[in-house]
């Protein structure tokens, strides 16, 4: 695969939306075709996925393992319509969460078992894991703060306690230190300026692009 696959991880709140902009901006200043997509939501079938997923519905509650399979179902559909090829096209893929959303929520927020989460996520990913992940890490209350302050209400997700989310960011702590090549921590609490240099600096040494 020629392509190159960006991850983009953090709590709710982190920023990643804005900053995954500002990077296919810069991207395709430099010439580079540059695709962004998302889990859960980045295909059709997704979209449909994304919506049983996050919308609160008292009369059709999910059960932890339930979400953990939508989850890697919405990834399986993913990786095979729209990772895979569009690599194999040598595009830059910047994708709004992947496997270790699966790890830091339904692994550390629901305390669901890691191995299972490992199989799944195999199956799911076929192996593809990201050229480079970077994890913005911002406090957990400020980043809720940042989707309060929003016209949209909180999601199912987001409207977990604040020990849930306290734990999915131990999660991402975790994996950045025992995956330190492949996961890197940005300051998600700097300037949105700030942030995306950051990111600028990291790729051109990550990605060799300077
Ligand atoms: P977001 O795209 O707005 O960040 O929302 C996606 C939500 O889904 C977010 O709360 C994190 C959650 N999520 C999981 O719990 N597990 C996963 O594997 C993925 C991809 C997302």
């Amino acid at each position: 695969m020629d392509g190159k696959f960006i991850v983009f991880e953090g709590v709710e709140g982190c920023g990643k939306t804005s900053q995954m902009q500002l990077c296919a901006e810069w991207l395709q200043s430099l010439g580079i075709s540059v695709v962004l997509t998302r889990e859960p939501g980045g295909t059709a079938l997704g979209v449909d996925l994304r919506r049983l997923l996050l919308e609160k519905s008292e009369d059709k509650p999910i059960c932890e393992v339930t979400e953990l399979l939508l989850y890697a179902a919405d990834r399986a559909q993913h990786v095979a319509q729209e990772l895979k090829p569009q690599l194999a096209q040598g595009k830059y893929v910047l994708c709004d969460r992947y496997i270790d959303s699966t790890i830091a929520y339904q692994g550390y927020g629901r305390g669901l078992d890691m191995n299972l989460i490992h199989q799944l996520n195999n199956i799911a990913t076929g192996g593809l894991i990201s050229d480079i992940t970077i994890w913005l890490d911002v406090d957990v209350e400020v980043g809720l703060a940042r989707k309060r302050k929003g016209n949209v209400g909180l999601d199912r997700i987001e409207q977990e306690t604040i020990a849930f989310h306290r734990r999915v960011q131990k999660g991402y702590a975790d994996l950045a230190a025992s995956s330190p090549a492949r996961i890197i921590r940005v300051d998600g609490s700097l300037s949105k300026e700030n942030v995306h240099q950051k990111i600028q600096e990291i790729f051109n040494l990550h990605l060799k692009l300077g």
